[in-house]
């Protein structure tokens, strides 16, 4: 298994991975594309690593992009990691956050967020390994499948 940067023909297979957890780890309710991420491979401020194995299969994922197009926040950036239903717990999610992390200190970023949905202790845990800190929770702030969801924001500052 290696984490490479990503690559334009890599899109589909983001896309097909990030949709089978659209309304469940996402407020995303509608399916992306790969012109969605094909944006953010080409975007000179943004970095995104994949997963691949010997076959050159992803199966995961994690990118940095700019928490906010306004000046006052040009540190901030937000990351986002998703890993197929079928590898999850097998360390790719830290692999990808060991590569992305470095990658974004030198675009400039000094401060992270993370947006998780409140019932994800996997996730919430996995950010805390990587010296996330939880800010707060924001209460019934998503509604998905007729329900009011709880999502929690957690920073990295550095
Ligand atoms: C959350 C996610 C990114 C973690 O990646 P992963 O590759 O599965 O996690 P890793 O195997 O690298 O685990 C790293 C650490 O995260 C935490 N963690 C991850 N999965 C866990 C689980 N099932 N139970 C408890 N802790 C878990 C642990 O602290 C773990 O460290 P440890 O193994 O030393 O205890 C991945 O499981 C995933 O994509 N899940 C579904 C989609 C999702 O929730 N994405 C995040 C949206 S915010």
């Amino acid at each position: 298994m290696s984490i490479l940067p990503a690559k334009p023909e890599d899109s589909q297979a983001i896309a097909d991975i990030f949709n089978q957890y659209l309304g469940i780890a996402t407020m995303v309710l509608e399916p992306r594309s790969a012109a969605d991420y094909q944006t953010i491979i080409e975007a000179e401020n943004c970095a995104i690593f994949v997963t691949k194995d010997g076959a050159e299969v992803v199966s995961g994922f994690a990118y940095v992009t700019p928490y906010s197009d306004r000046g006052g926040y040009a540190l901030a950036g937000e990351i986002t990691v998703f890993i197929t239903a079928n590898a999850k717990g097998k360390r790719y999610g830290s692999y990808l956050y060991d590569e992305l992390l470095p990658v974004a200190d030198s675009l400039g970023y000094r401060h992270l967020t993370a947006k998780i949905w409140a019932n994800n202790g996997n996730s919430i845990r996995f950010h805390e390994s990587f010296g996330f800190r939880l800010v707060g929770t924001q209460v019934g702030i998503g509604f998905v499948g007729r329900k009011r969801i709880d999502t929690v924001i957690m920073e990295r500052v550095w």
